[in-house]
């Protein structure tokens, strides 16, 4: 096995910046899209039955040069686990890595001790010392785990990543990253766009050195002394190249014809927003017809897309609007120099398409916010310096403490919660989806919030109120914010949910 910087990892290690590549980086869309591999299943007792193996591996990024990785199955992306709605599904995790891991299935209605609580450790095999500065508290496992996924849920696009505390930035940087997809009849029976037509788009930023490595920055403490550094590495890792499903700005040939794209952000704190260039002639360049928590009720036509970390959007591009031989270029309005670009379709074939995007795509229910039995607000802010550690992030003025519950939802009751922050954070809740109520003081959804949601992007100074009901589970649970340096940095808090 190769060492890795992300093996050594010491907590002061992960706090980051902006960083540039020092490798020389190839020209855009020279390379094919790759497809994750989809993960091959044993049926046995009624559930699908999927053995994965955390190792690392080099693999070839860009063009000539090796990236050591962590990596489900040494893959980055990981192999893509494909479910049925109804069928249990069991992920035995093997960790061959020399940290501890914890996986968590992100947008699965998932029992608390298969939901990769931050300190419930796979220990890797033969190891049994615990991990500096942690009380054994978690649920630790030692070699592997069988996270047991019950798959009450509907069609939906999911992803699982490391959730281990303190270090869930790092390991995700690394490769620990992969697609959950499930699928129901429900979805089945519309004519959306299948199969080759069905394509997850994994968007994340990465910065390489000269040998091709994954440069995550480690912070100089003496830099703490510079003003304005603090600013830069609070603020989360931004790479300067940008990967789909983990090659730099890929390019995908194309029928003239409707596609589907399963679209997540998995990187660790950018925000993008996807265009295309050029749009079609008419109409909407992107239909959105789902978004974290699977269908929405109806189609919606998007100009652009703001897509905060961990968020997905489902959306129909129509490539028939296009002459054979056309290149479309997806870009990113938030990008500068090298990050403006995120991939290219070219056109290259005429084809037959019976795929259409129907006027209703699934029955919604809608969360009634004034039935909601309590009110409860967090607000997301950085330490300051008069709290003695203003290297952290916070919730309600409190850093993540793996042992103090600061919330307990009753099952089966509507809570109305409200985000409130000064600067952007994606609020991620585990164990079951919300919808936005109001945005900025002004009623319903805003334009990137519709369905079933459980990653909202916060903007500066909009207050976002969400309503919850939490379903499927009692027990223990964190929320927190995604950008995965700030919830390394303490920005997360526990719920446990009580019958
Ligand atoms: Cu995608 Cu708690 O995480
Ligand atoms: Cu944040």
């Amino acid at each position: 096995a190769t060492a890795l910087p992300g093996c050594a990892l010491t907590k002061e290690y992960q706090t980051g910046a902006e960083v540039s590549s020092t490798a020389e980086l190839p020209k855009p869309f020279n390379v094919p899209l790759p497809i994750p591999r989809v993960a091959d299943a044993e049926r046995r007792n009624g559930a699908d039955h999927y053995a994965i193996t955390q190792r690392t591996a080099e693999i070839e990024i860009l063009p000539g040069k090796k990236t050591p990785i962590l990596g489900y199955d040494g893959e980055f992306p990981g192999p893509t686990i494909v479910s049925r709605s109804g069928t249990p599904t069991v992920v035995r995790h093997t960790n061959a890595l020399d940290i501890p891991v914890v996986v968590h299935l992100h947008g699965g209605h998932t029992p608390s001790v298969s939901d990769g609580f931050p300190t419930d450790f796979v220990m890797p095999a033969g190891s049994h010392e615990l991990p500096h500065g942690h009380a054994a508290s978690g649920r630790i496992k030692h070699g592997h785990f069988d996270y047991e996924y019950p798959m009450k849920q509907r069609a939906a696009t999911l992803w699982y990543h490391d959730h281990r505390m303190d270090f869930t930035g790092p390991t995700v940087y690394h490769g620990l990253a992969g697609f959950h997809l499930i699928h129901d009849d429900e979805e089945d029976a519309l004519p959306l766009p299948k199969d080759e037509r069905d394509v997850p788009l994994m968007i994340t930023d990465r910065a390489f050195d000269g040998d091709g490595a994954f440069v995550y920055p480690a912070l100089d403490p003496t830099m703490l002394e510079e003003p304005g550094v603090e600013d830069d590495y609070m603020a989360g890792v931004l790479g300067d190249v940008v990967l789909v499903n983990g090659a730099p700005w890929p390019e995908l040939e194309v029928d003239a014809a409707r596609y589907r794209f399963r679209i997540l952000n998995a990187s660790n704190a950018r925000r993008y927003r996807l265009q295309l260039d050029p749009g079609p002639s008419d109409g909407d360049p992107f239909t959105q017809v789902g978004s974290d928590g699977g269908l929405l009720a109806e189609p919606h036509g998007l100009g652009d897309i703001l897509i905060a970390p961990a968020e997905r959007f489902d959306v129909v591009v129509d490539f028939g609007k296009y002459d054979v031989g056309d290149t479309v270029t997806m870009r990113n309005g938030l990008g500068d120099g090298s990050t403006e670009n995120v991939m290219r379709f070219r056109v290259v074939r005429k084809a037959s398409d019976d795929s259409r995007i129907p006027d209703t795509l699934s029955e919604v229910e809608e969360l009634d916010a004034d039935a909601a039995t309590v009110t409860r607000e967090f607000e997301f802010a950085r330490a300051t310096s008069s709290t003695g550690h203003d290297d952290m992030w916070l919730i309600n003025g409190k850093p993540y403490d793996p042992e103090r519950v600061d919330t307990r939802p009753t099952l089966g009751e509507i809570e109305l919660w409200r985000f409130v922050t000064d600067v952007h954070h994606p609020v991620h809740v585990h164990l079951d989806p919300f919808q936005v109520v109001r945005r900025g003081g002004r009623p319903g959804p805003g334009t990137y919030d519709e369905g079933w949601k459980d990653t909202v992007d916060i903007r500066p100074g909009e207050v976002v109120e969400v309503a919850i009901r939490f379903a499927d589970y009692a027990g223990m649970y964190v929320m927190h914010c995604h950008n995965l340096e700030h919830e390394d940095m303490m920005m997360m808090s526990n719920f446990e949910t009580m019958e």
